[in-house]
């Protein structure tokens, strides 16, 4: 006979460490079991899913805690038993014998099983739900200290979690040597790269001649009006980081524009022009020597359908319509009114960034902008991009500890 409990602690199919949340009752379903805590909290478990994360014999791994049965393994054979609660009130399933000499226990961890029920374990578990915000509630970005965050876990937490709630915050007290980007990043996970590279700079000086070459708008003095970076591509970069080193320009403030607020006031005031954003494609394409980066999409993107939708609005790659004729007209329509709106004091923030500064952003919902510069000094700063995921993955984890540490 194989038990499942492989240390006097009942381990997880994870690496968290559970608080045990004892089982009330547990009762056979269709092809399930169903368990009840004593508040009334019940998660119903299909025997296969069971099976699956029996941790040993074949189910998760001990030392990866991943699934190693493939679904072909999967049987019909594999029935429970047995079903009880043990002393601690754990699950404690009987399979039925695959042979002569098989027969196994699996234990499921209550504290495990809670979690589940409690929903914990979908991806927008452990993280703040974004909250749209306009110029009148949001009157600035959060600001936090860039060494507490480079140093303190909880620092670190409360700015992912600005990140993942408003979509934007600005560290303070950076130092204005050049790739300190690649320090902060390195808390949070992988940077993105790009045809800028992996740190690129944004960099005009104002007095270049007129046969200058740059392959991009953002590095000229030009106005740019509200944006998101790179919508050529199927996903764009998730969060954006712009270091600001240097800024003696005349002019050059920083605007944000909350898409999420953007979609909310379209969806209330103007759902047809909301219906156009959202369906109607375009051509982005970034057309620069030896590379052809190009993607249809529409300028509100639902791409999976959770969470705030992507919005790709940089018109100077906003090549081509990509939909029927008849439609470009009323195309063109809503798009004026949505950038109108994005550039509406109503919605966006103007302020201007020092030397030291950080402007952290969700570059797929808020929209950023600067206005035009000019003049003898200079303006210089570098950027990276961090994708959602390594956002999400960070926060989730420094989120899940700090509970830990605070119990609760
Ligand atoms: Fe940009």
């Amino acid at each position: 006979m194989t038990q499942h409990d492989l240390s006097a602690e009942l381990l997880a199919p994870d690496f968290y460490h559970y608080v045990s949340a004892p089982i009330a009752t547990v009762a056979a379903g269709n092809d399930a079991l169903v368990v009840d805590w004593p508040d009334g909290v019940q998660l119903s478990c299909h025997r296969f899913w069971l099976r699956e994360n029996a941790l040993g014999q074949g189910g998760i791994d001990p030392a990866t805690r991943e699934g190693i049965m493939d679904p072909s393994e999967l049987s019909d054979a594999m029935q429970i038993a047995a079903f009880e609660l043990n002393k601690s009130g754990d699950l404690r399933v009987t399979w039925a014998p695959q042979s002569a000499d098989d027969s196994v226990i699996s234990t499921y961890h209550s504290g495990w099983l809670r979690h589940i029920a409690e929903g914990k374990h979908l991806p927008e578990s452990w993280v703040p739900a974004p909250e749209a915000w306009n110029a009148s509630t949001l009157s600035a970005p959060p600001q936090r200290n860039a060494h507490a965050v480079v140093k303190d876990n909880d620092a670190l937490c409360e700015m992912l979690n600005d990140l993942l709630r408003w979509g934007v915050c600005v560290l303070e007290q950076a130092p204005t040597e050049p790739g300190f980007l690649n320090e902060l990043a390195a808390r949070i996970g992988p940077v993105r790269d790009s045809n800028f590279g992996l740190l690129w700079d944004v960099r005009a000086d104002v007095n270049l001649a007129g046969d200058a070459k740059t392959n991009t708008t953002a590095n000229t003095g030009l106005r740019l009006g509200p944006h998101t970076d790179l919508p050529t591509r199927e996903i764009p970069p998730g969060f954006q980081f712009l270091h600001c080193l240097i800024n003696e320009a005349d002019g050059g403030e920083s605007t944000l524009t909350d898409g999420a607020a953007l979609i909310e006031e379209l969806k209330a005031t103007c759902s047809d022009d909301y219906e156009i954003l959202s369906t109607r494609r375009w051509v982005f394409f970034n057309r620069g020597p030896g590379i052809d980066h190009r993607f249809s999409a529409p300028i509100i993107d639902p791409l999976s359908g959770e969470g705030v939708p992507t919005i790709r609005a940089f018109y100077p790659v906003r090549a081509f319509p990509d939909m029927p004729d008849a439609d470009v007209g009323e195309a063109y329509a809503a798009l004026r009114r949505f950038h109108a709106l994005a550039d509406d004091p109503r919605f966006e923030l103007t302020f201007r960034l020092g030397p030291g500064d950080i402007l952290c952003f969700d570059n797929r919902r808020v929209m950023h902008g600067r206005k035009a510069f000019s003049g003898s000094g200079q303006r210089h700063l570098q950027g990276v991009y961090i994708d959602r995921d390594e956002i999400l993955s960070t926060a989730r984890a420094v989120n899940r500890a700090r509970a830990a540490r605070h119990k609760l």
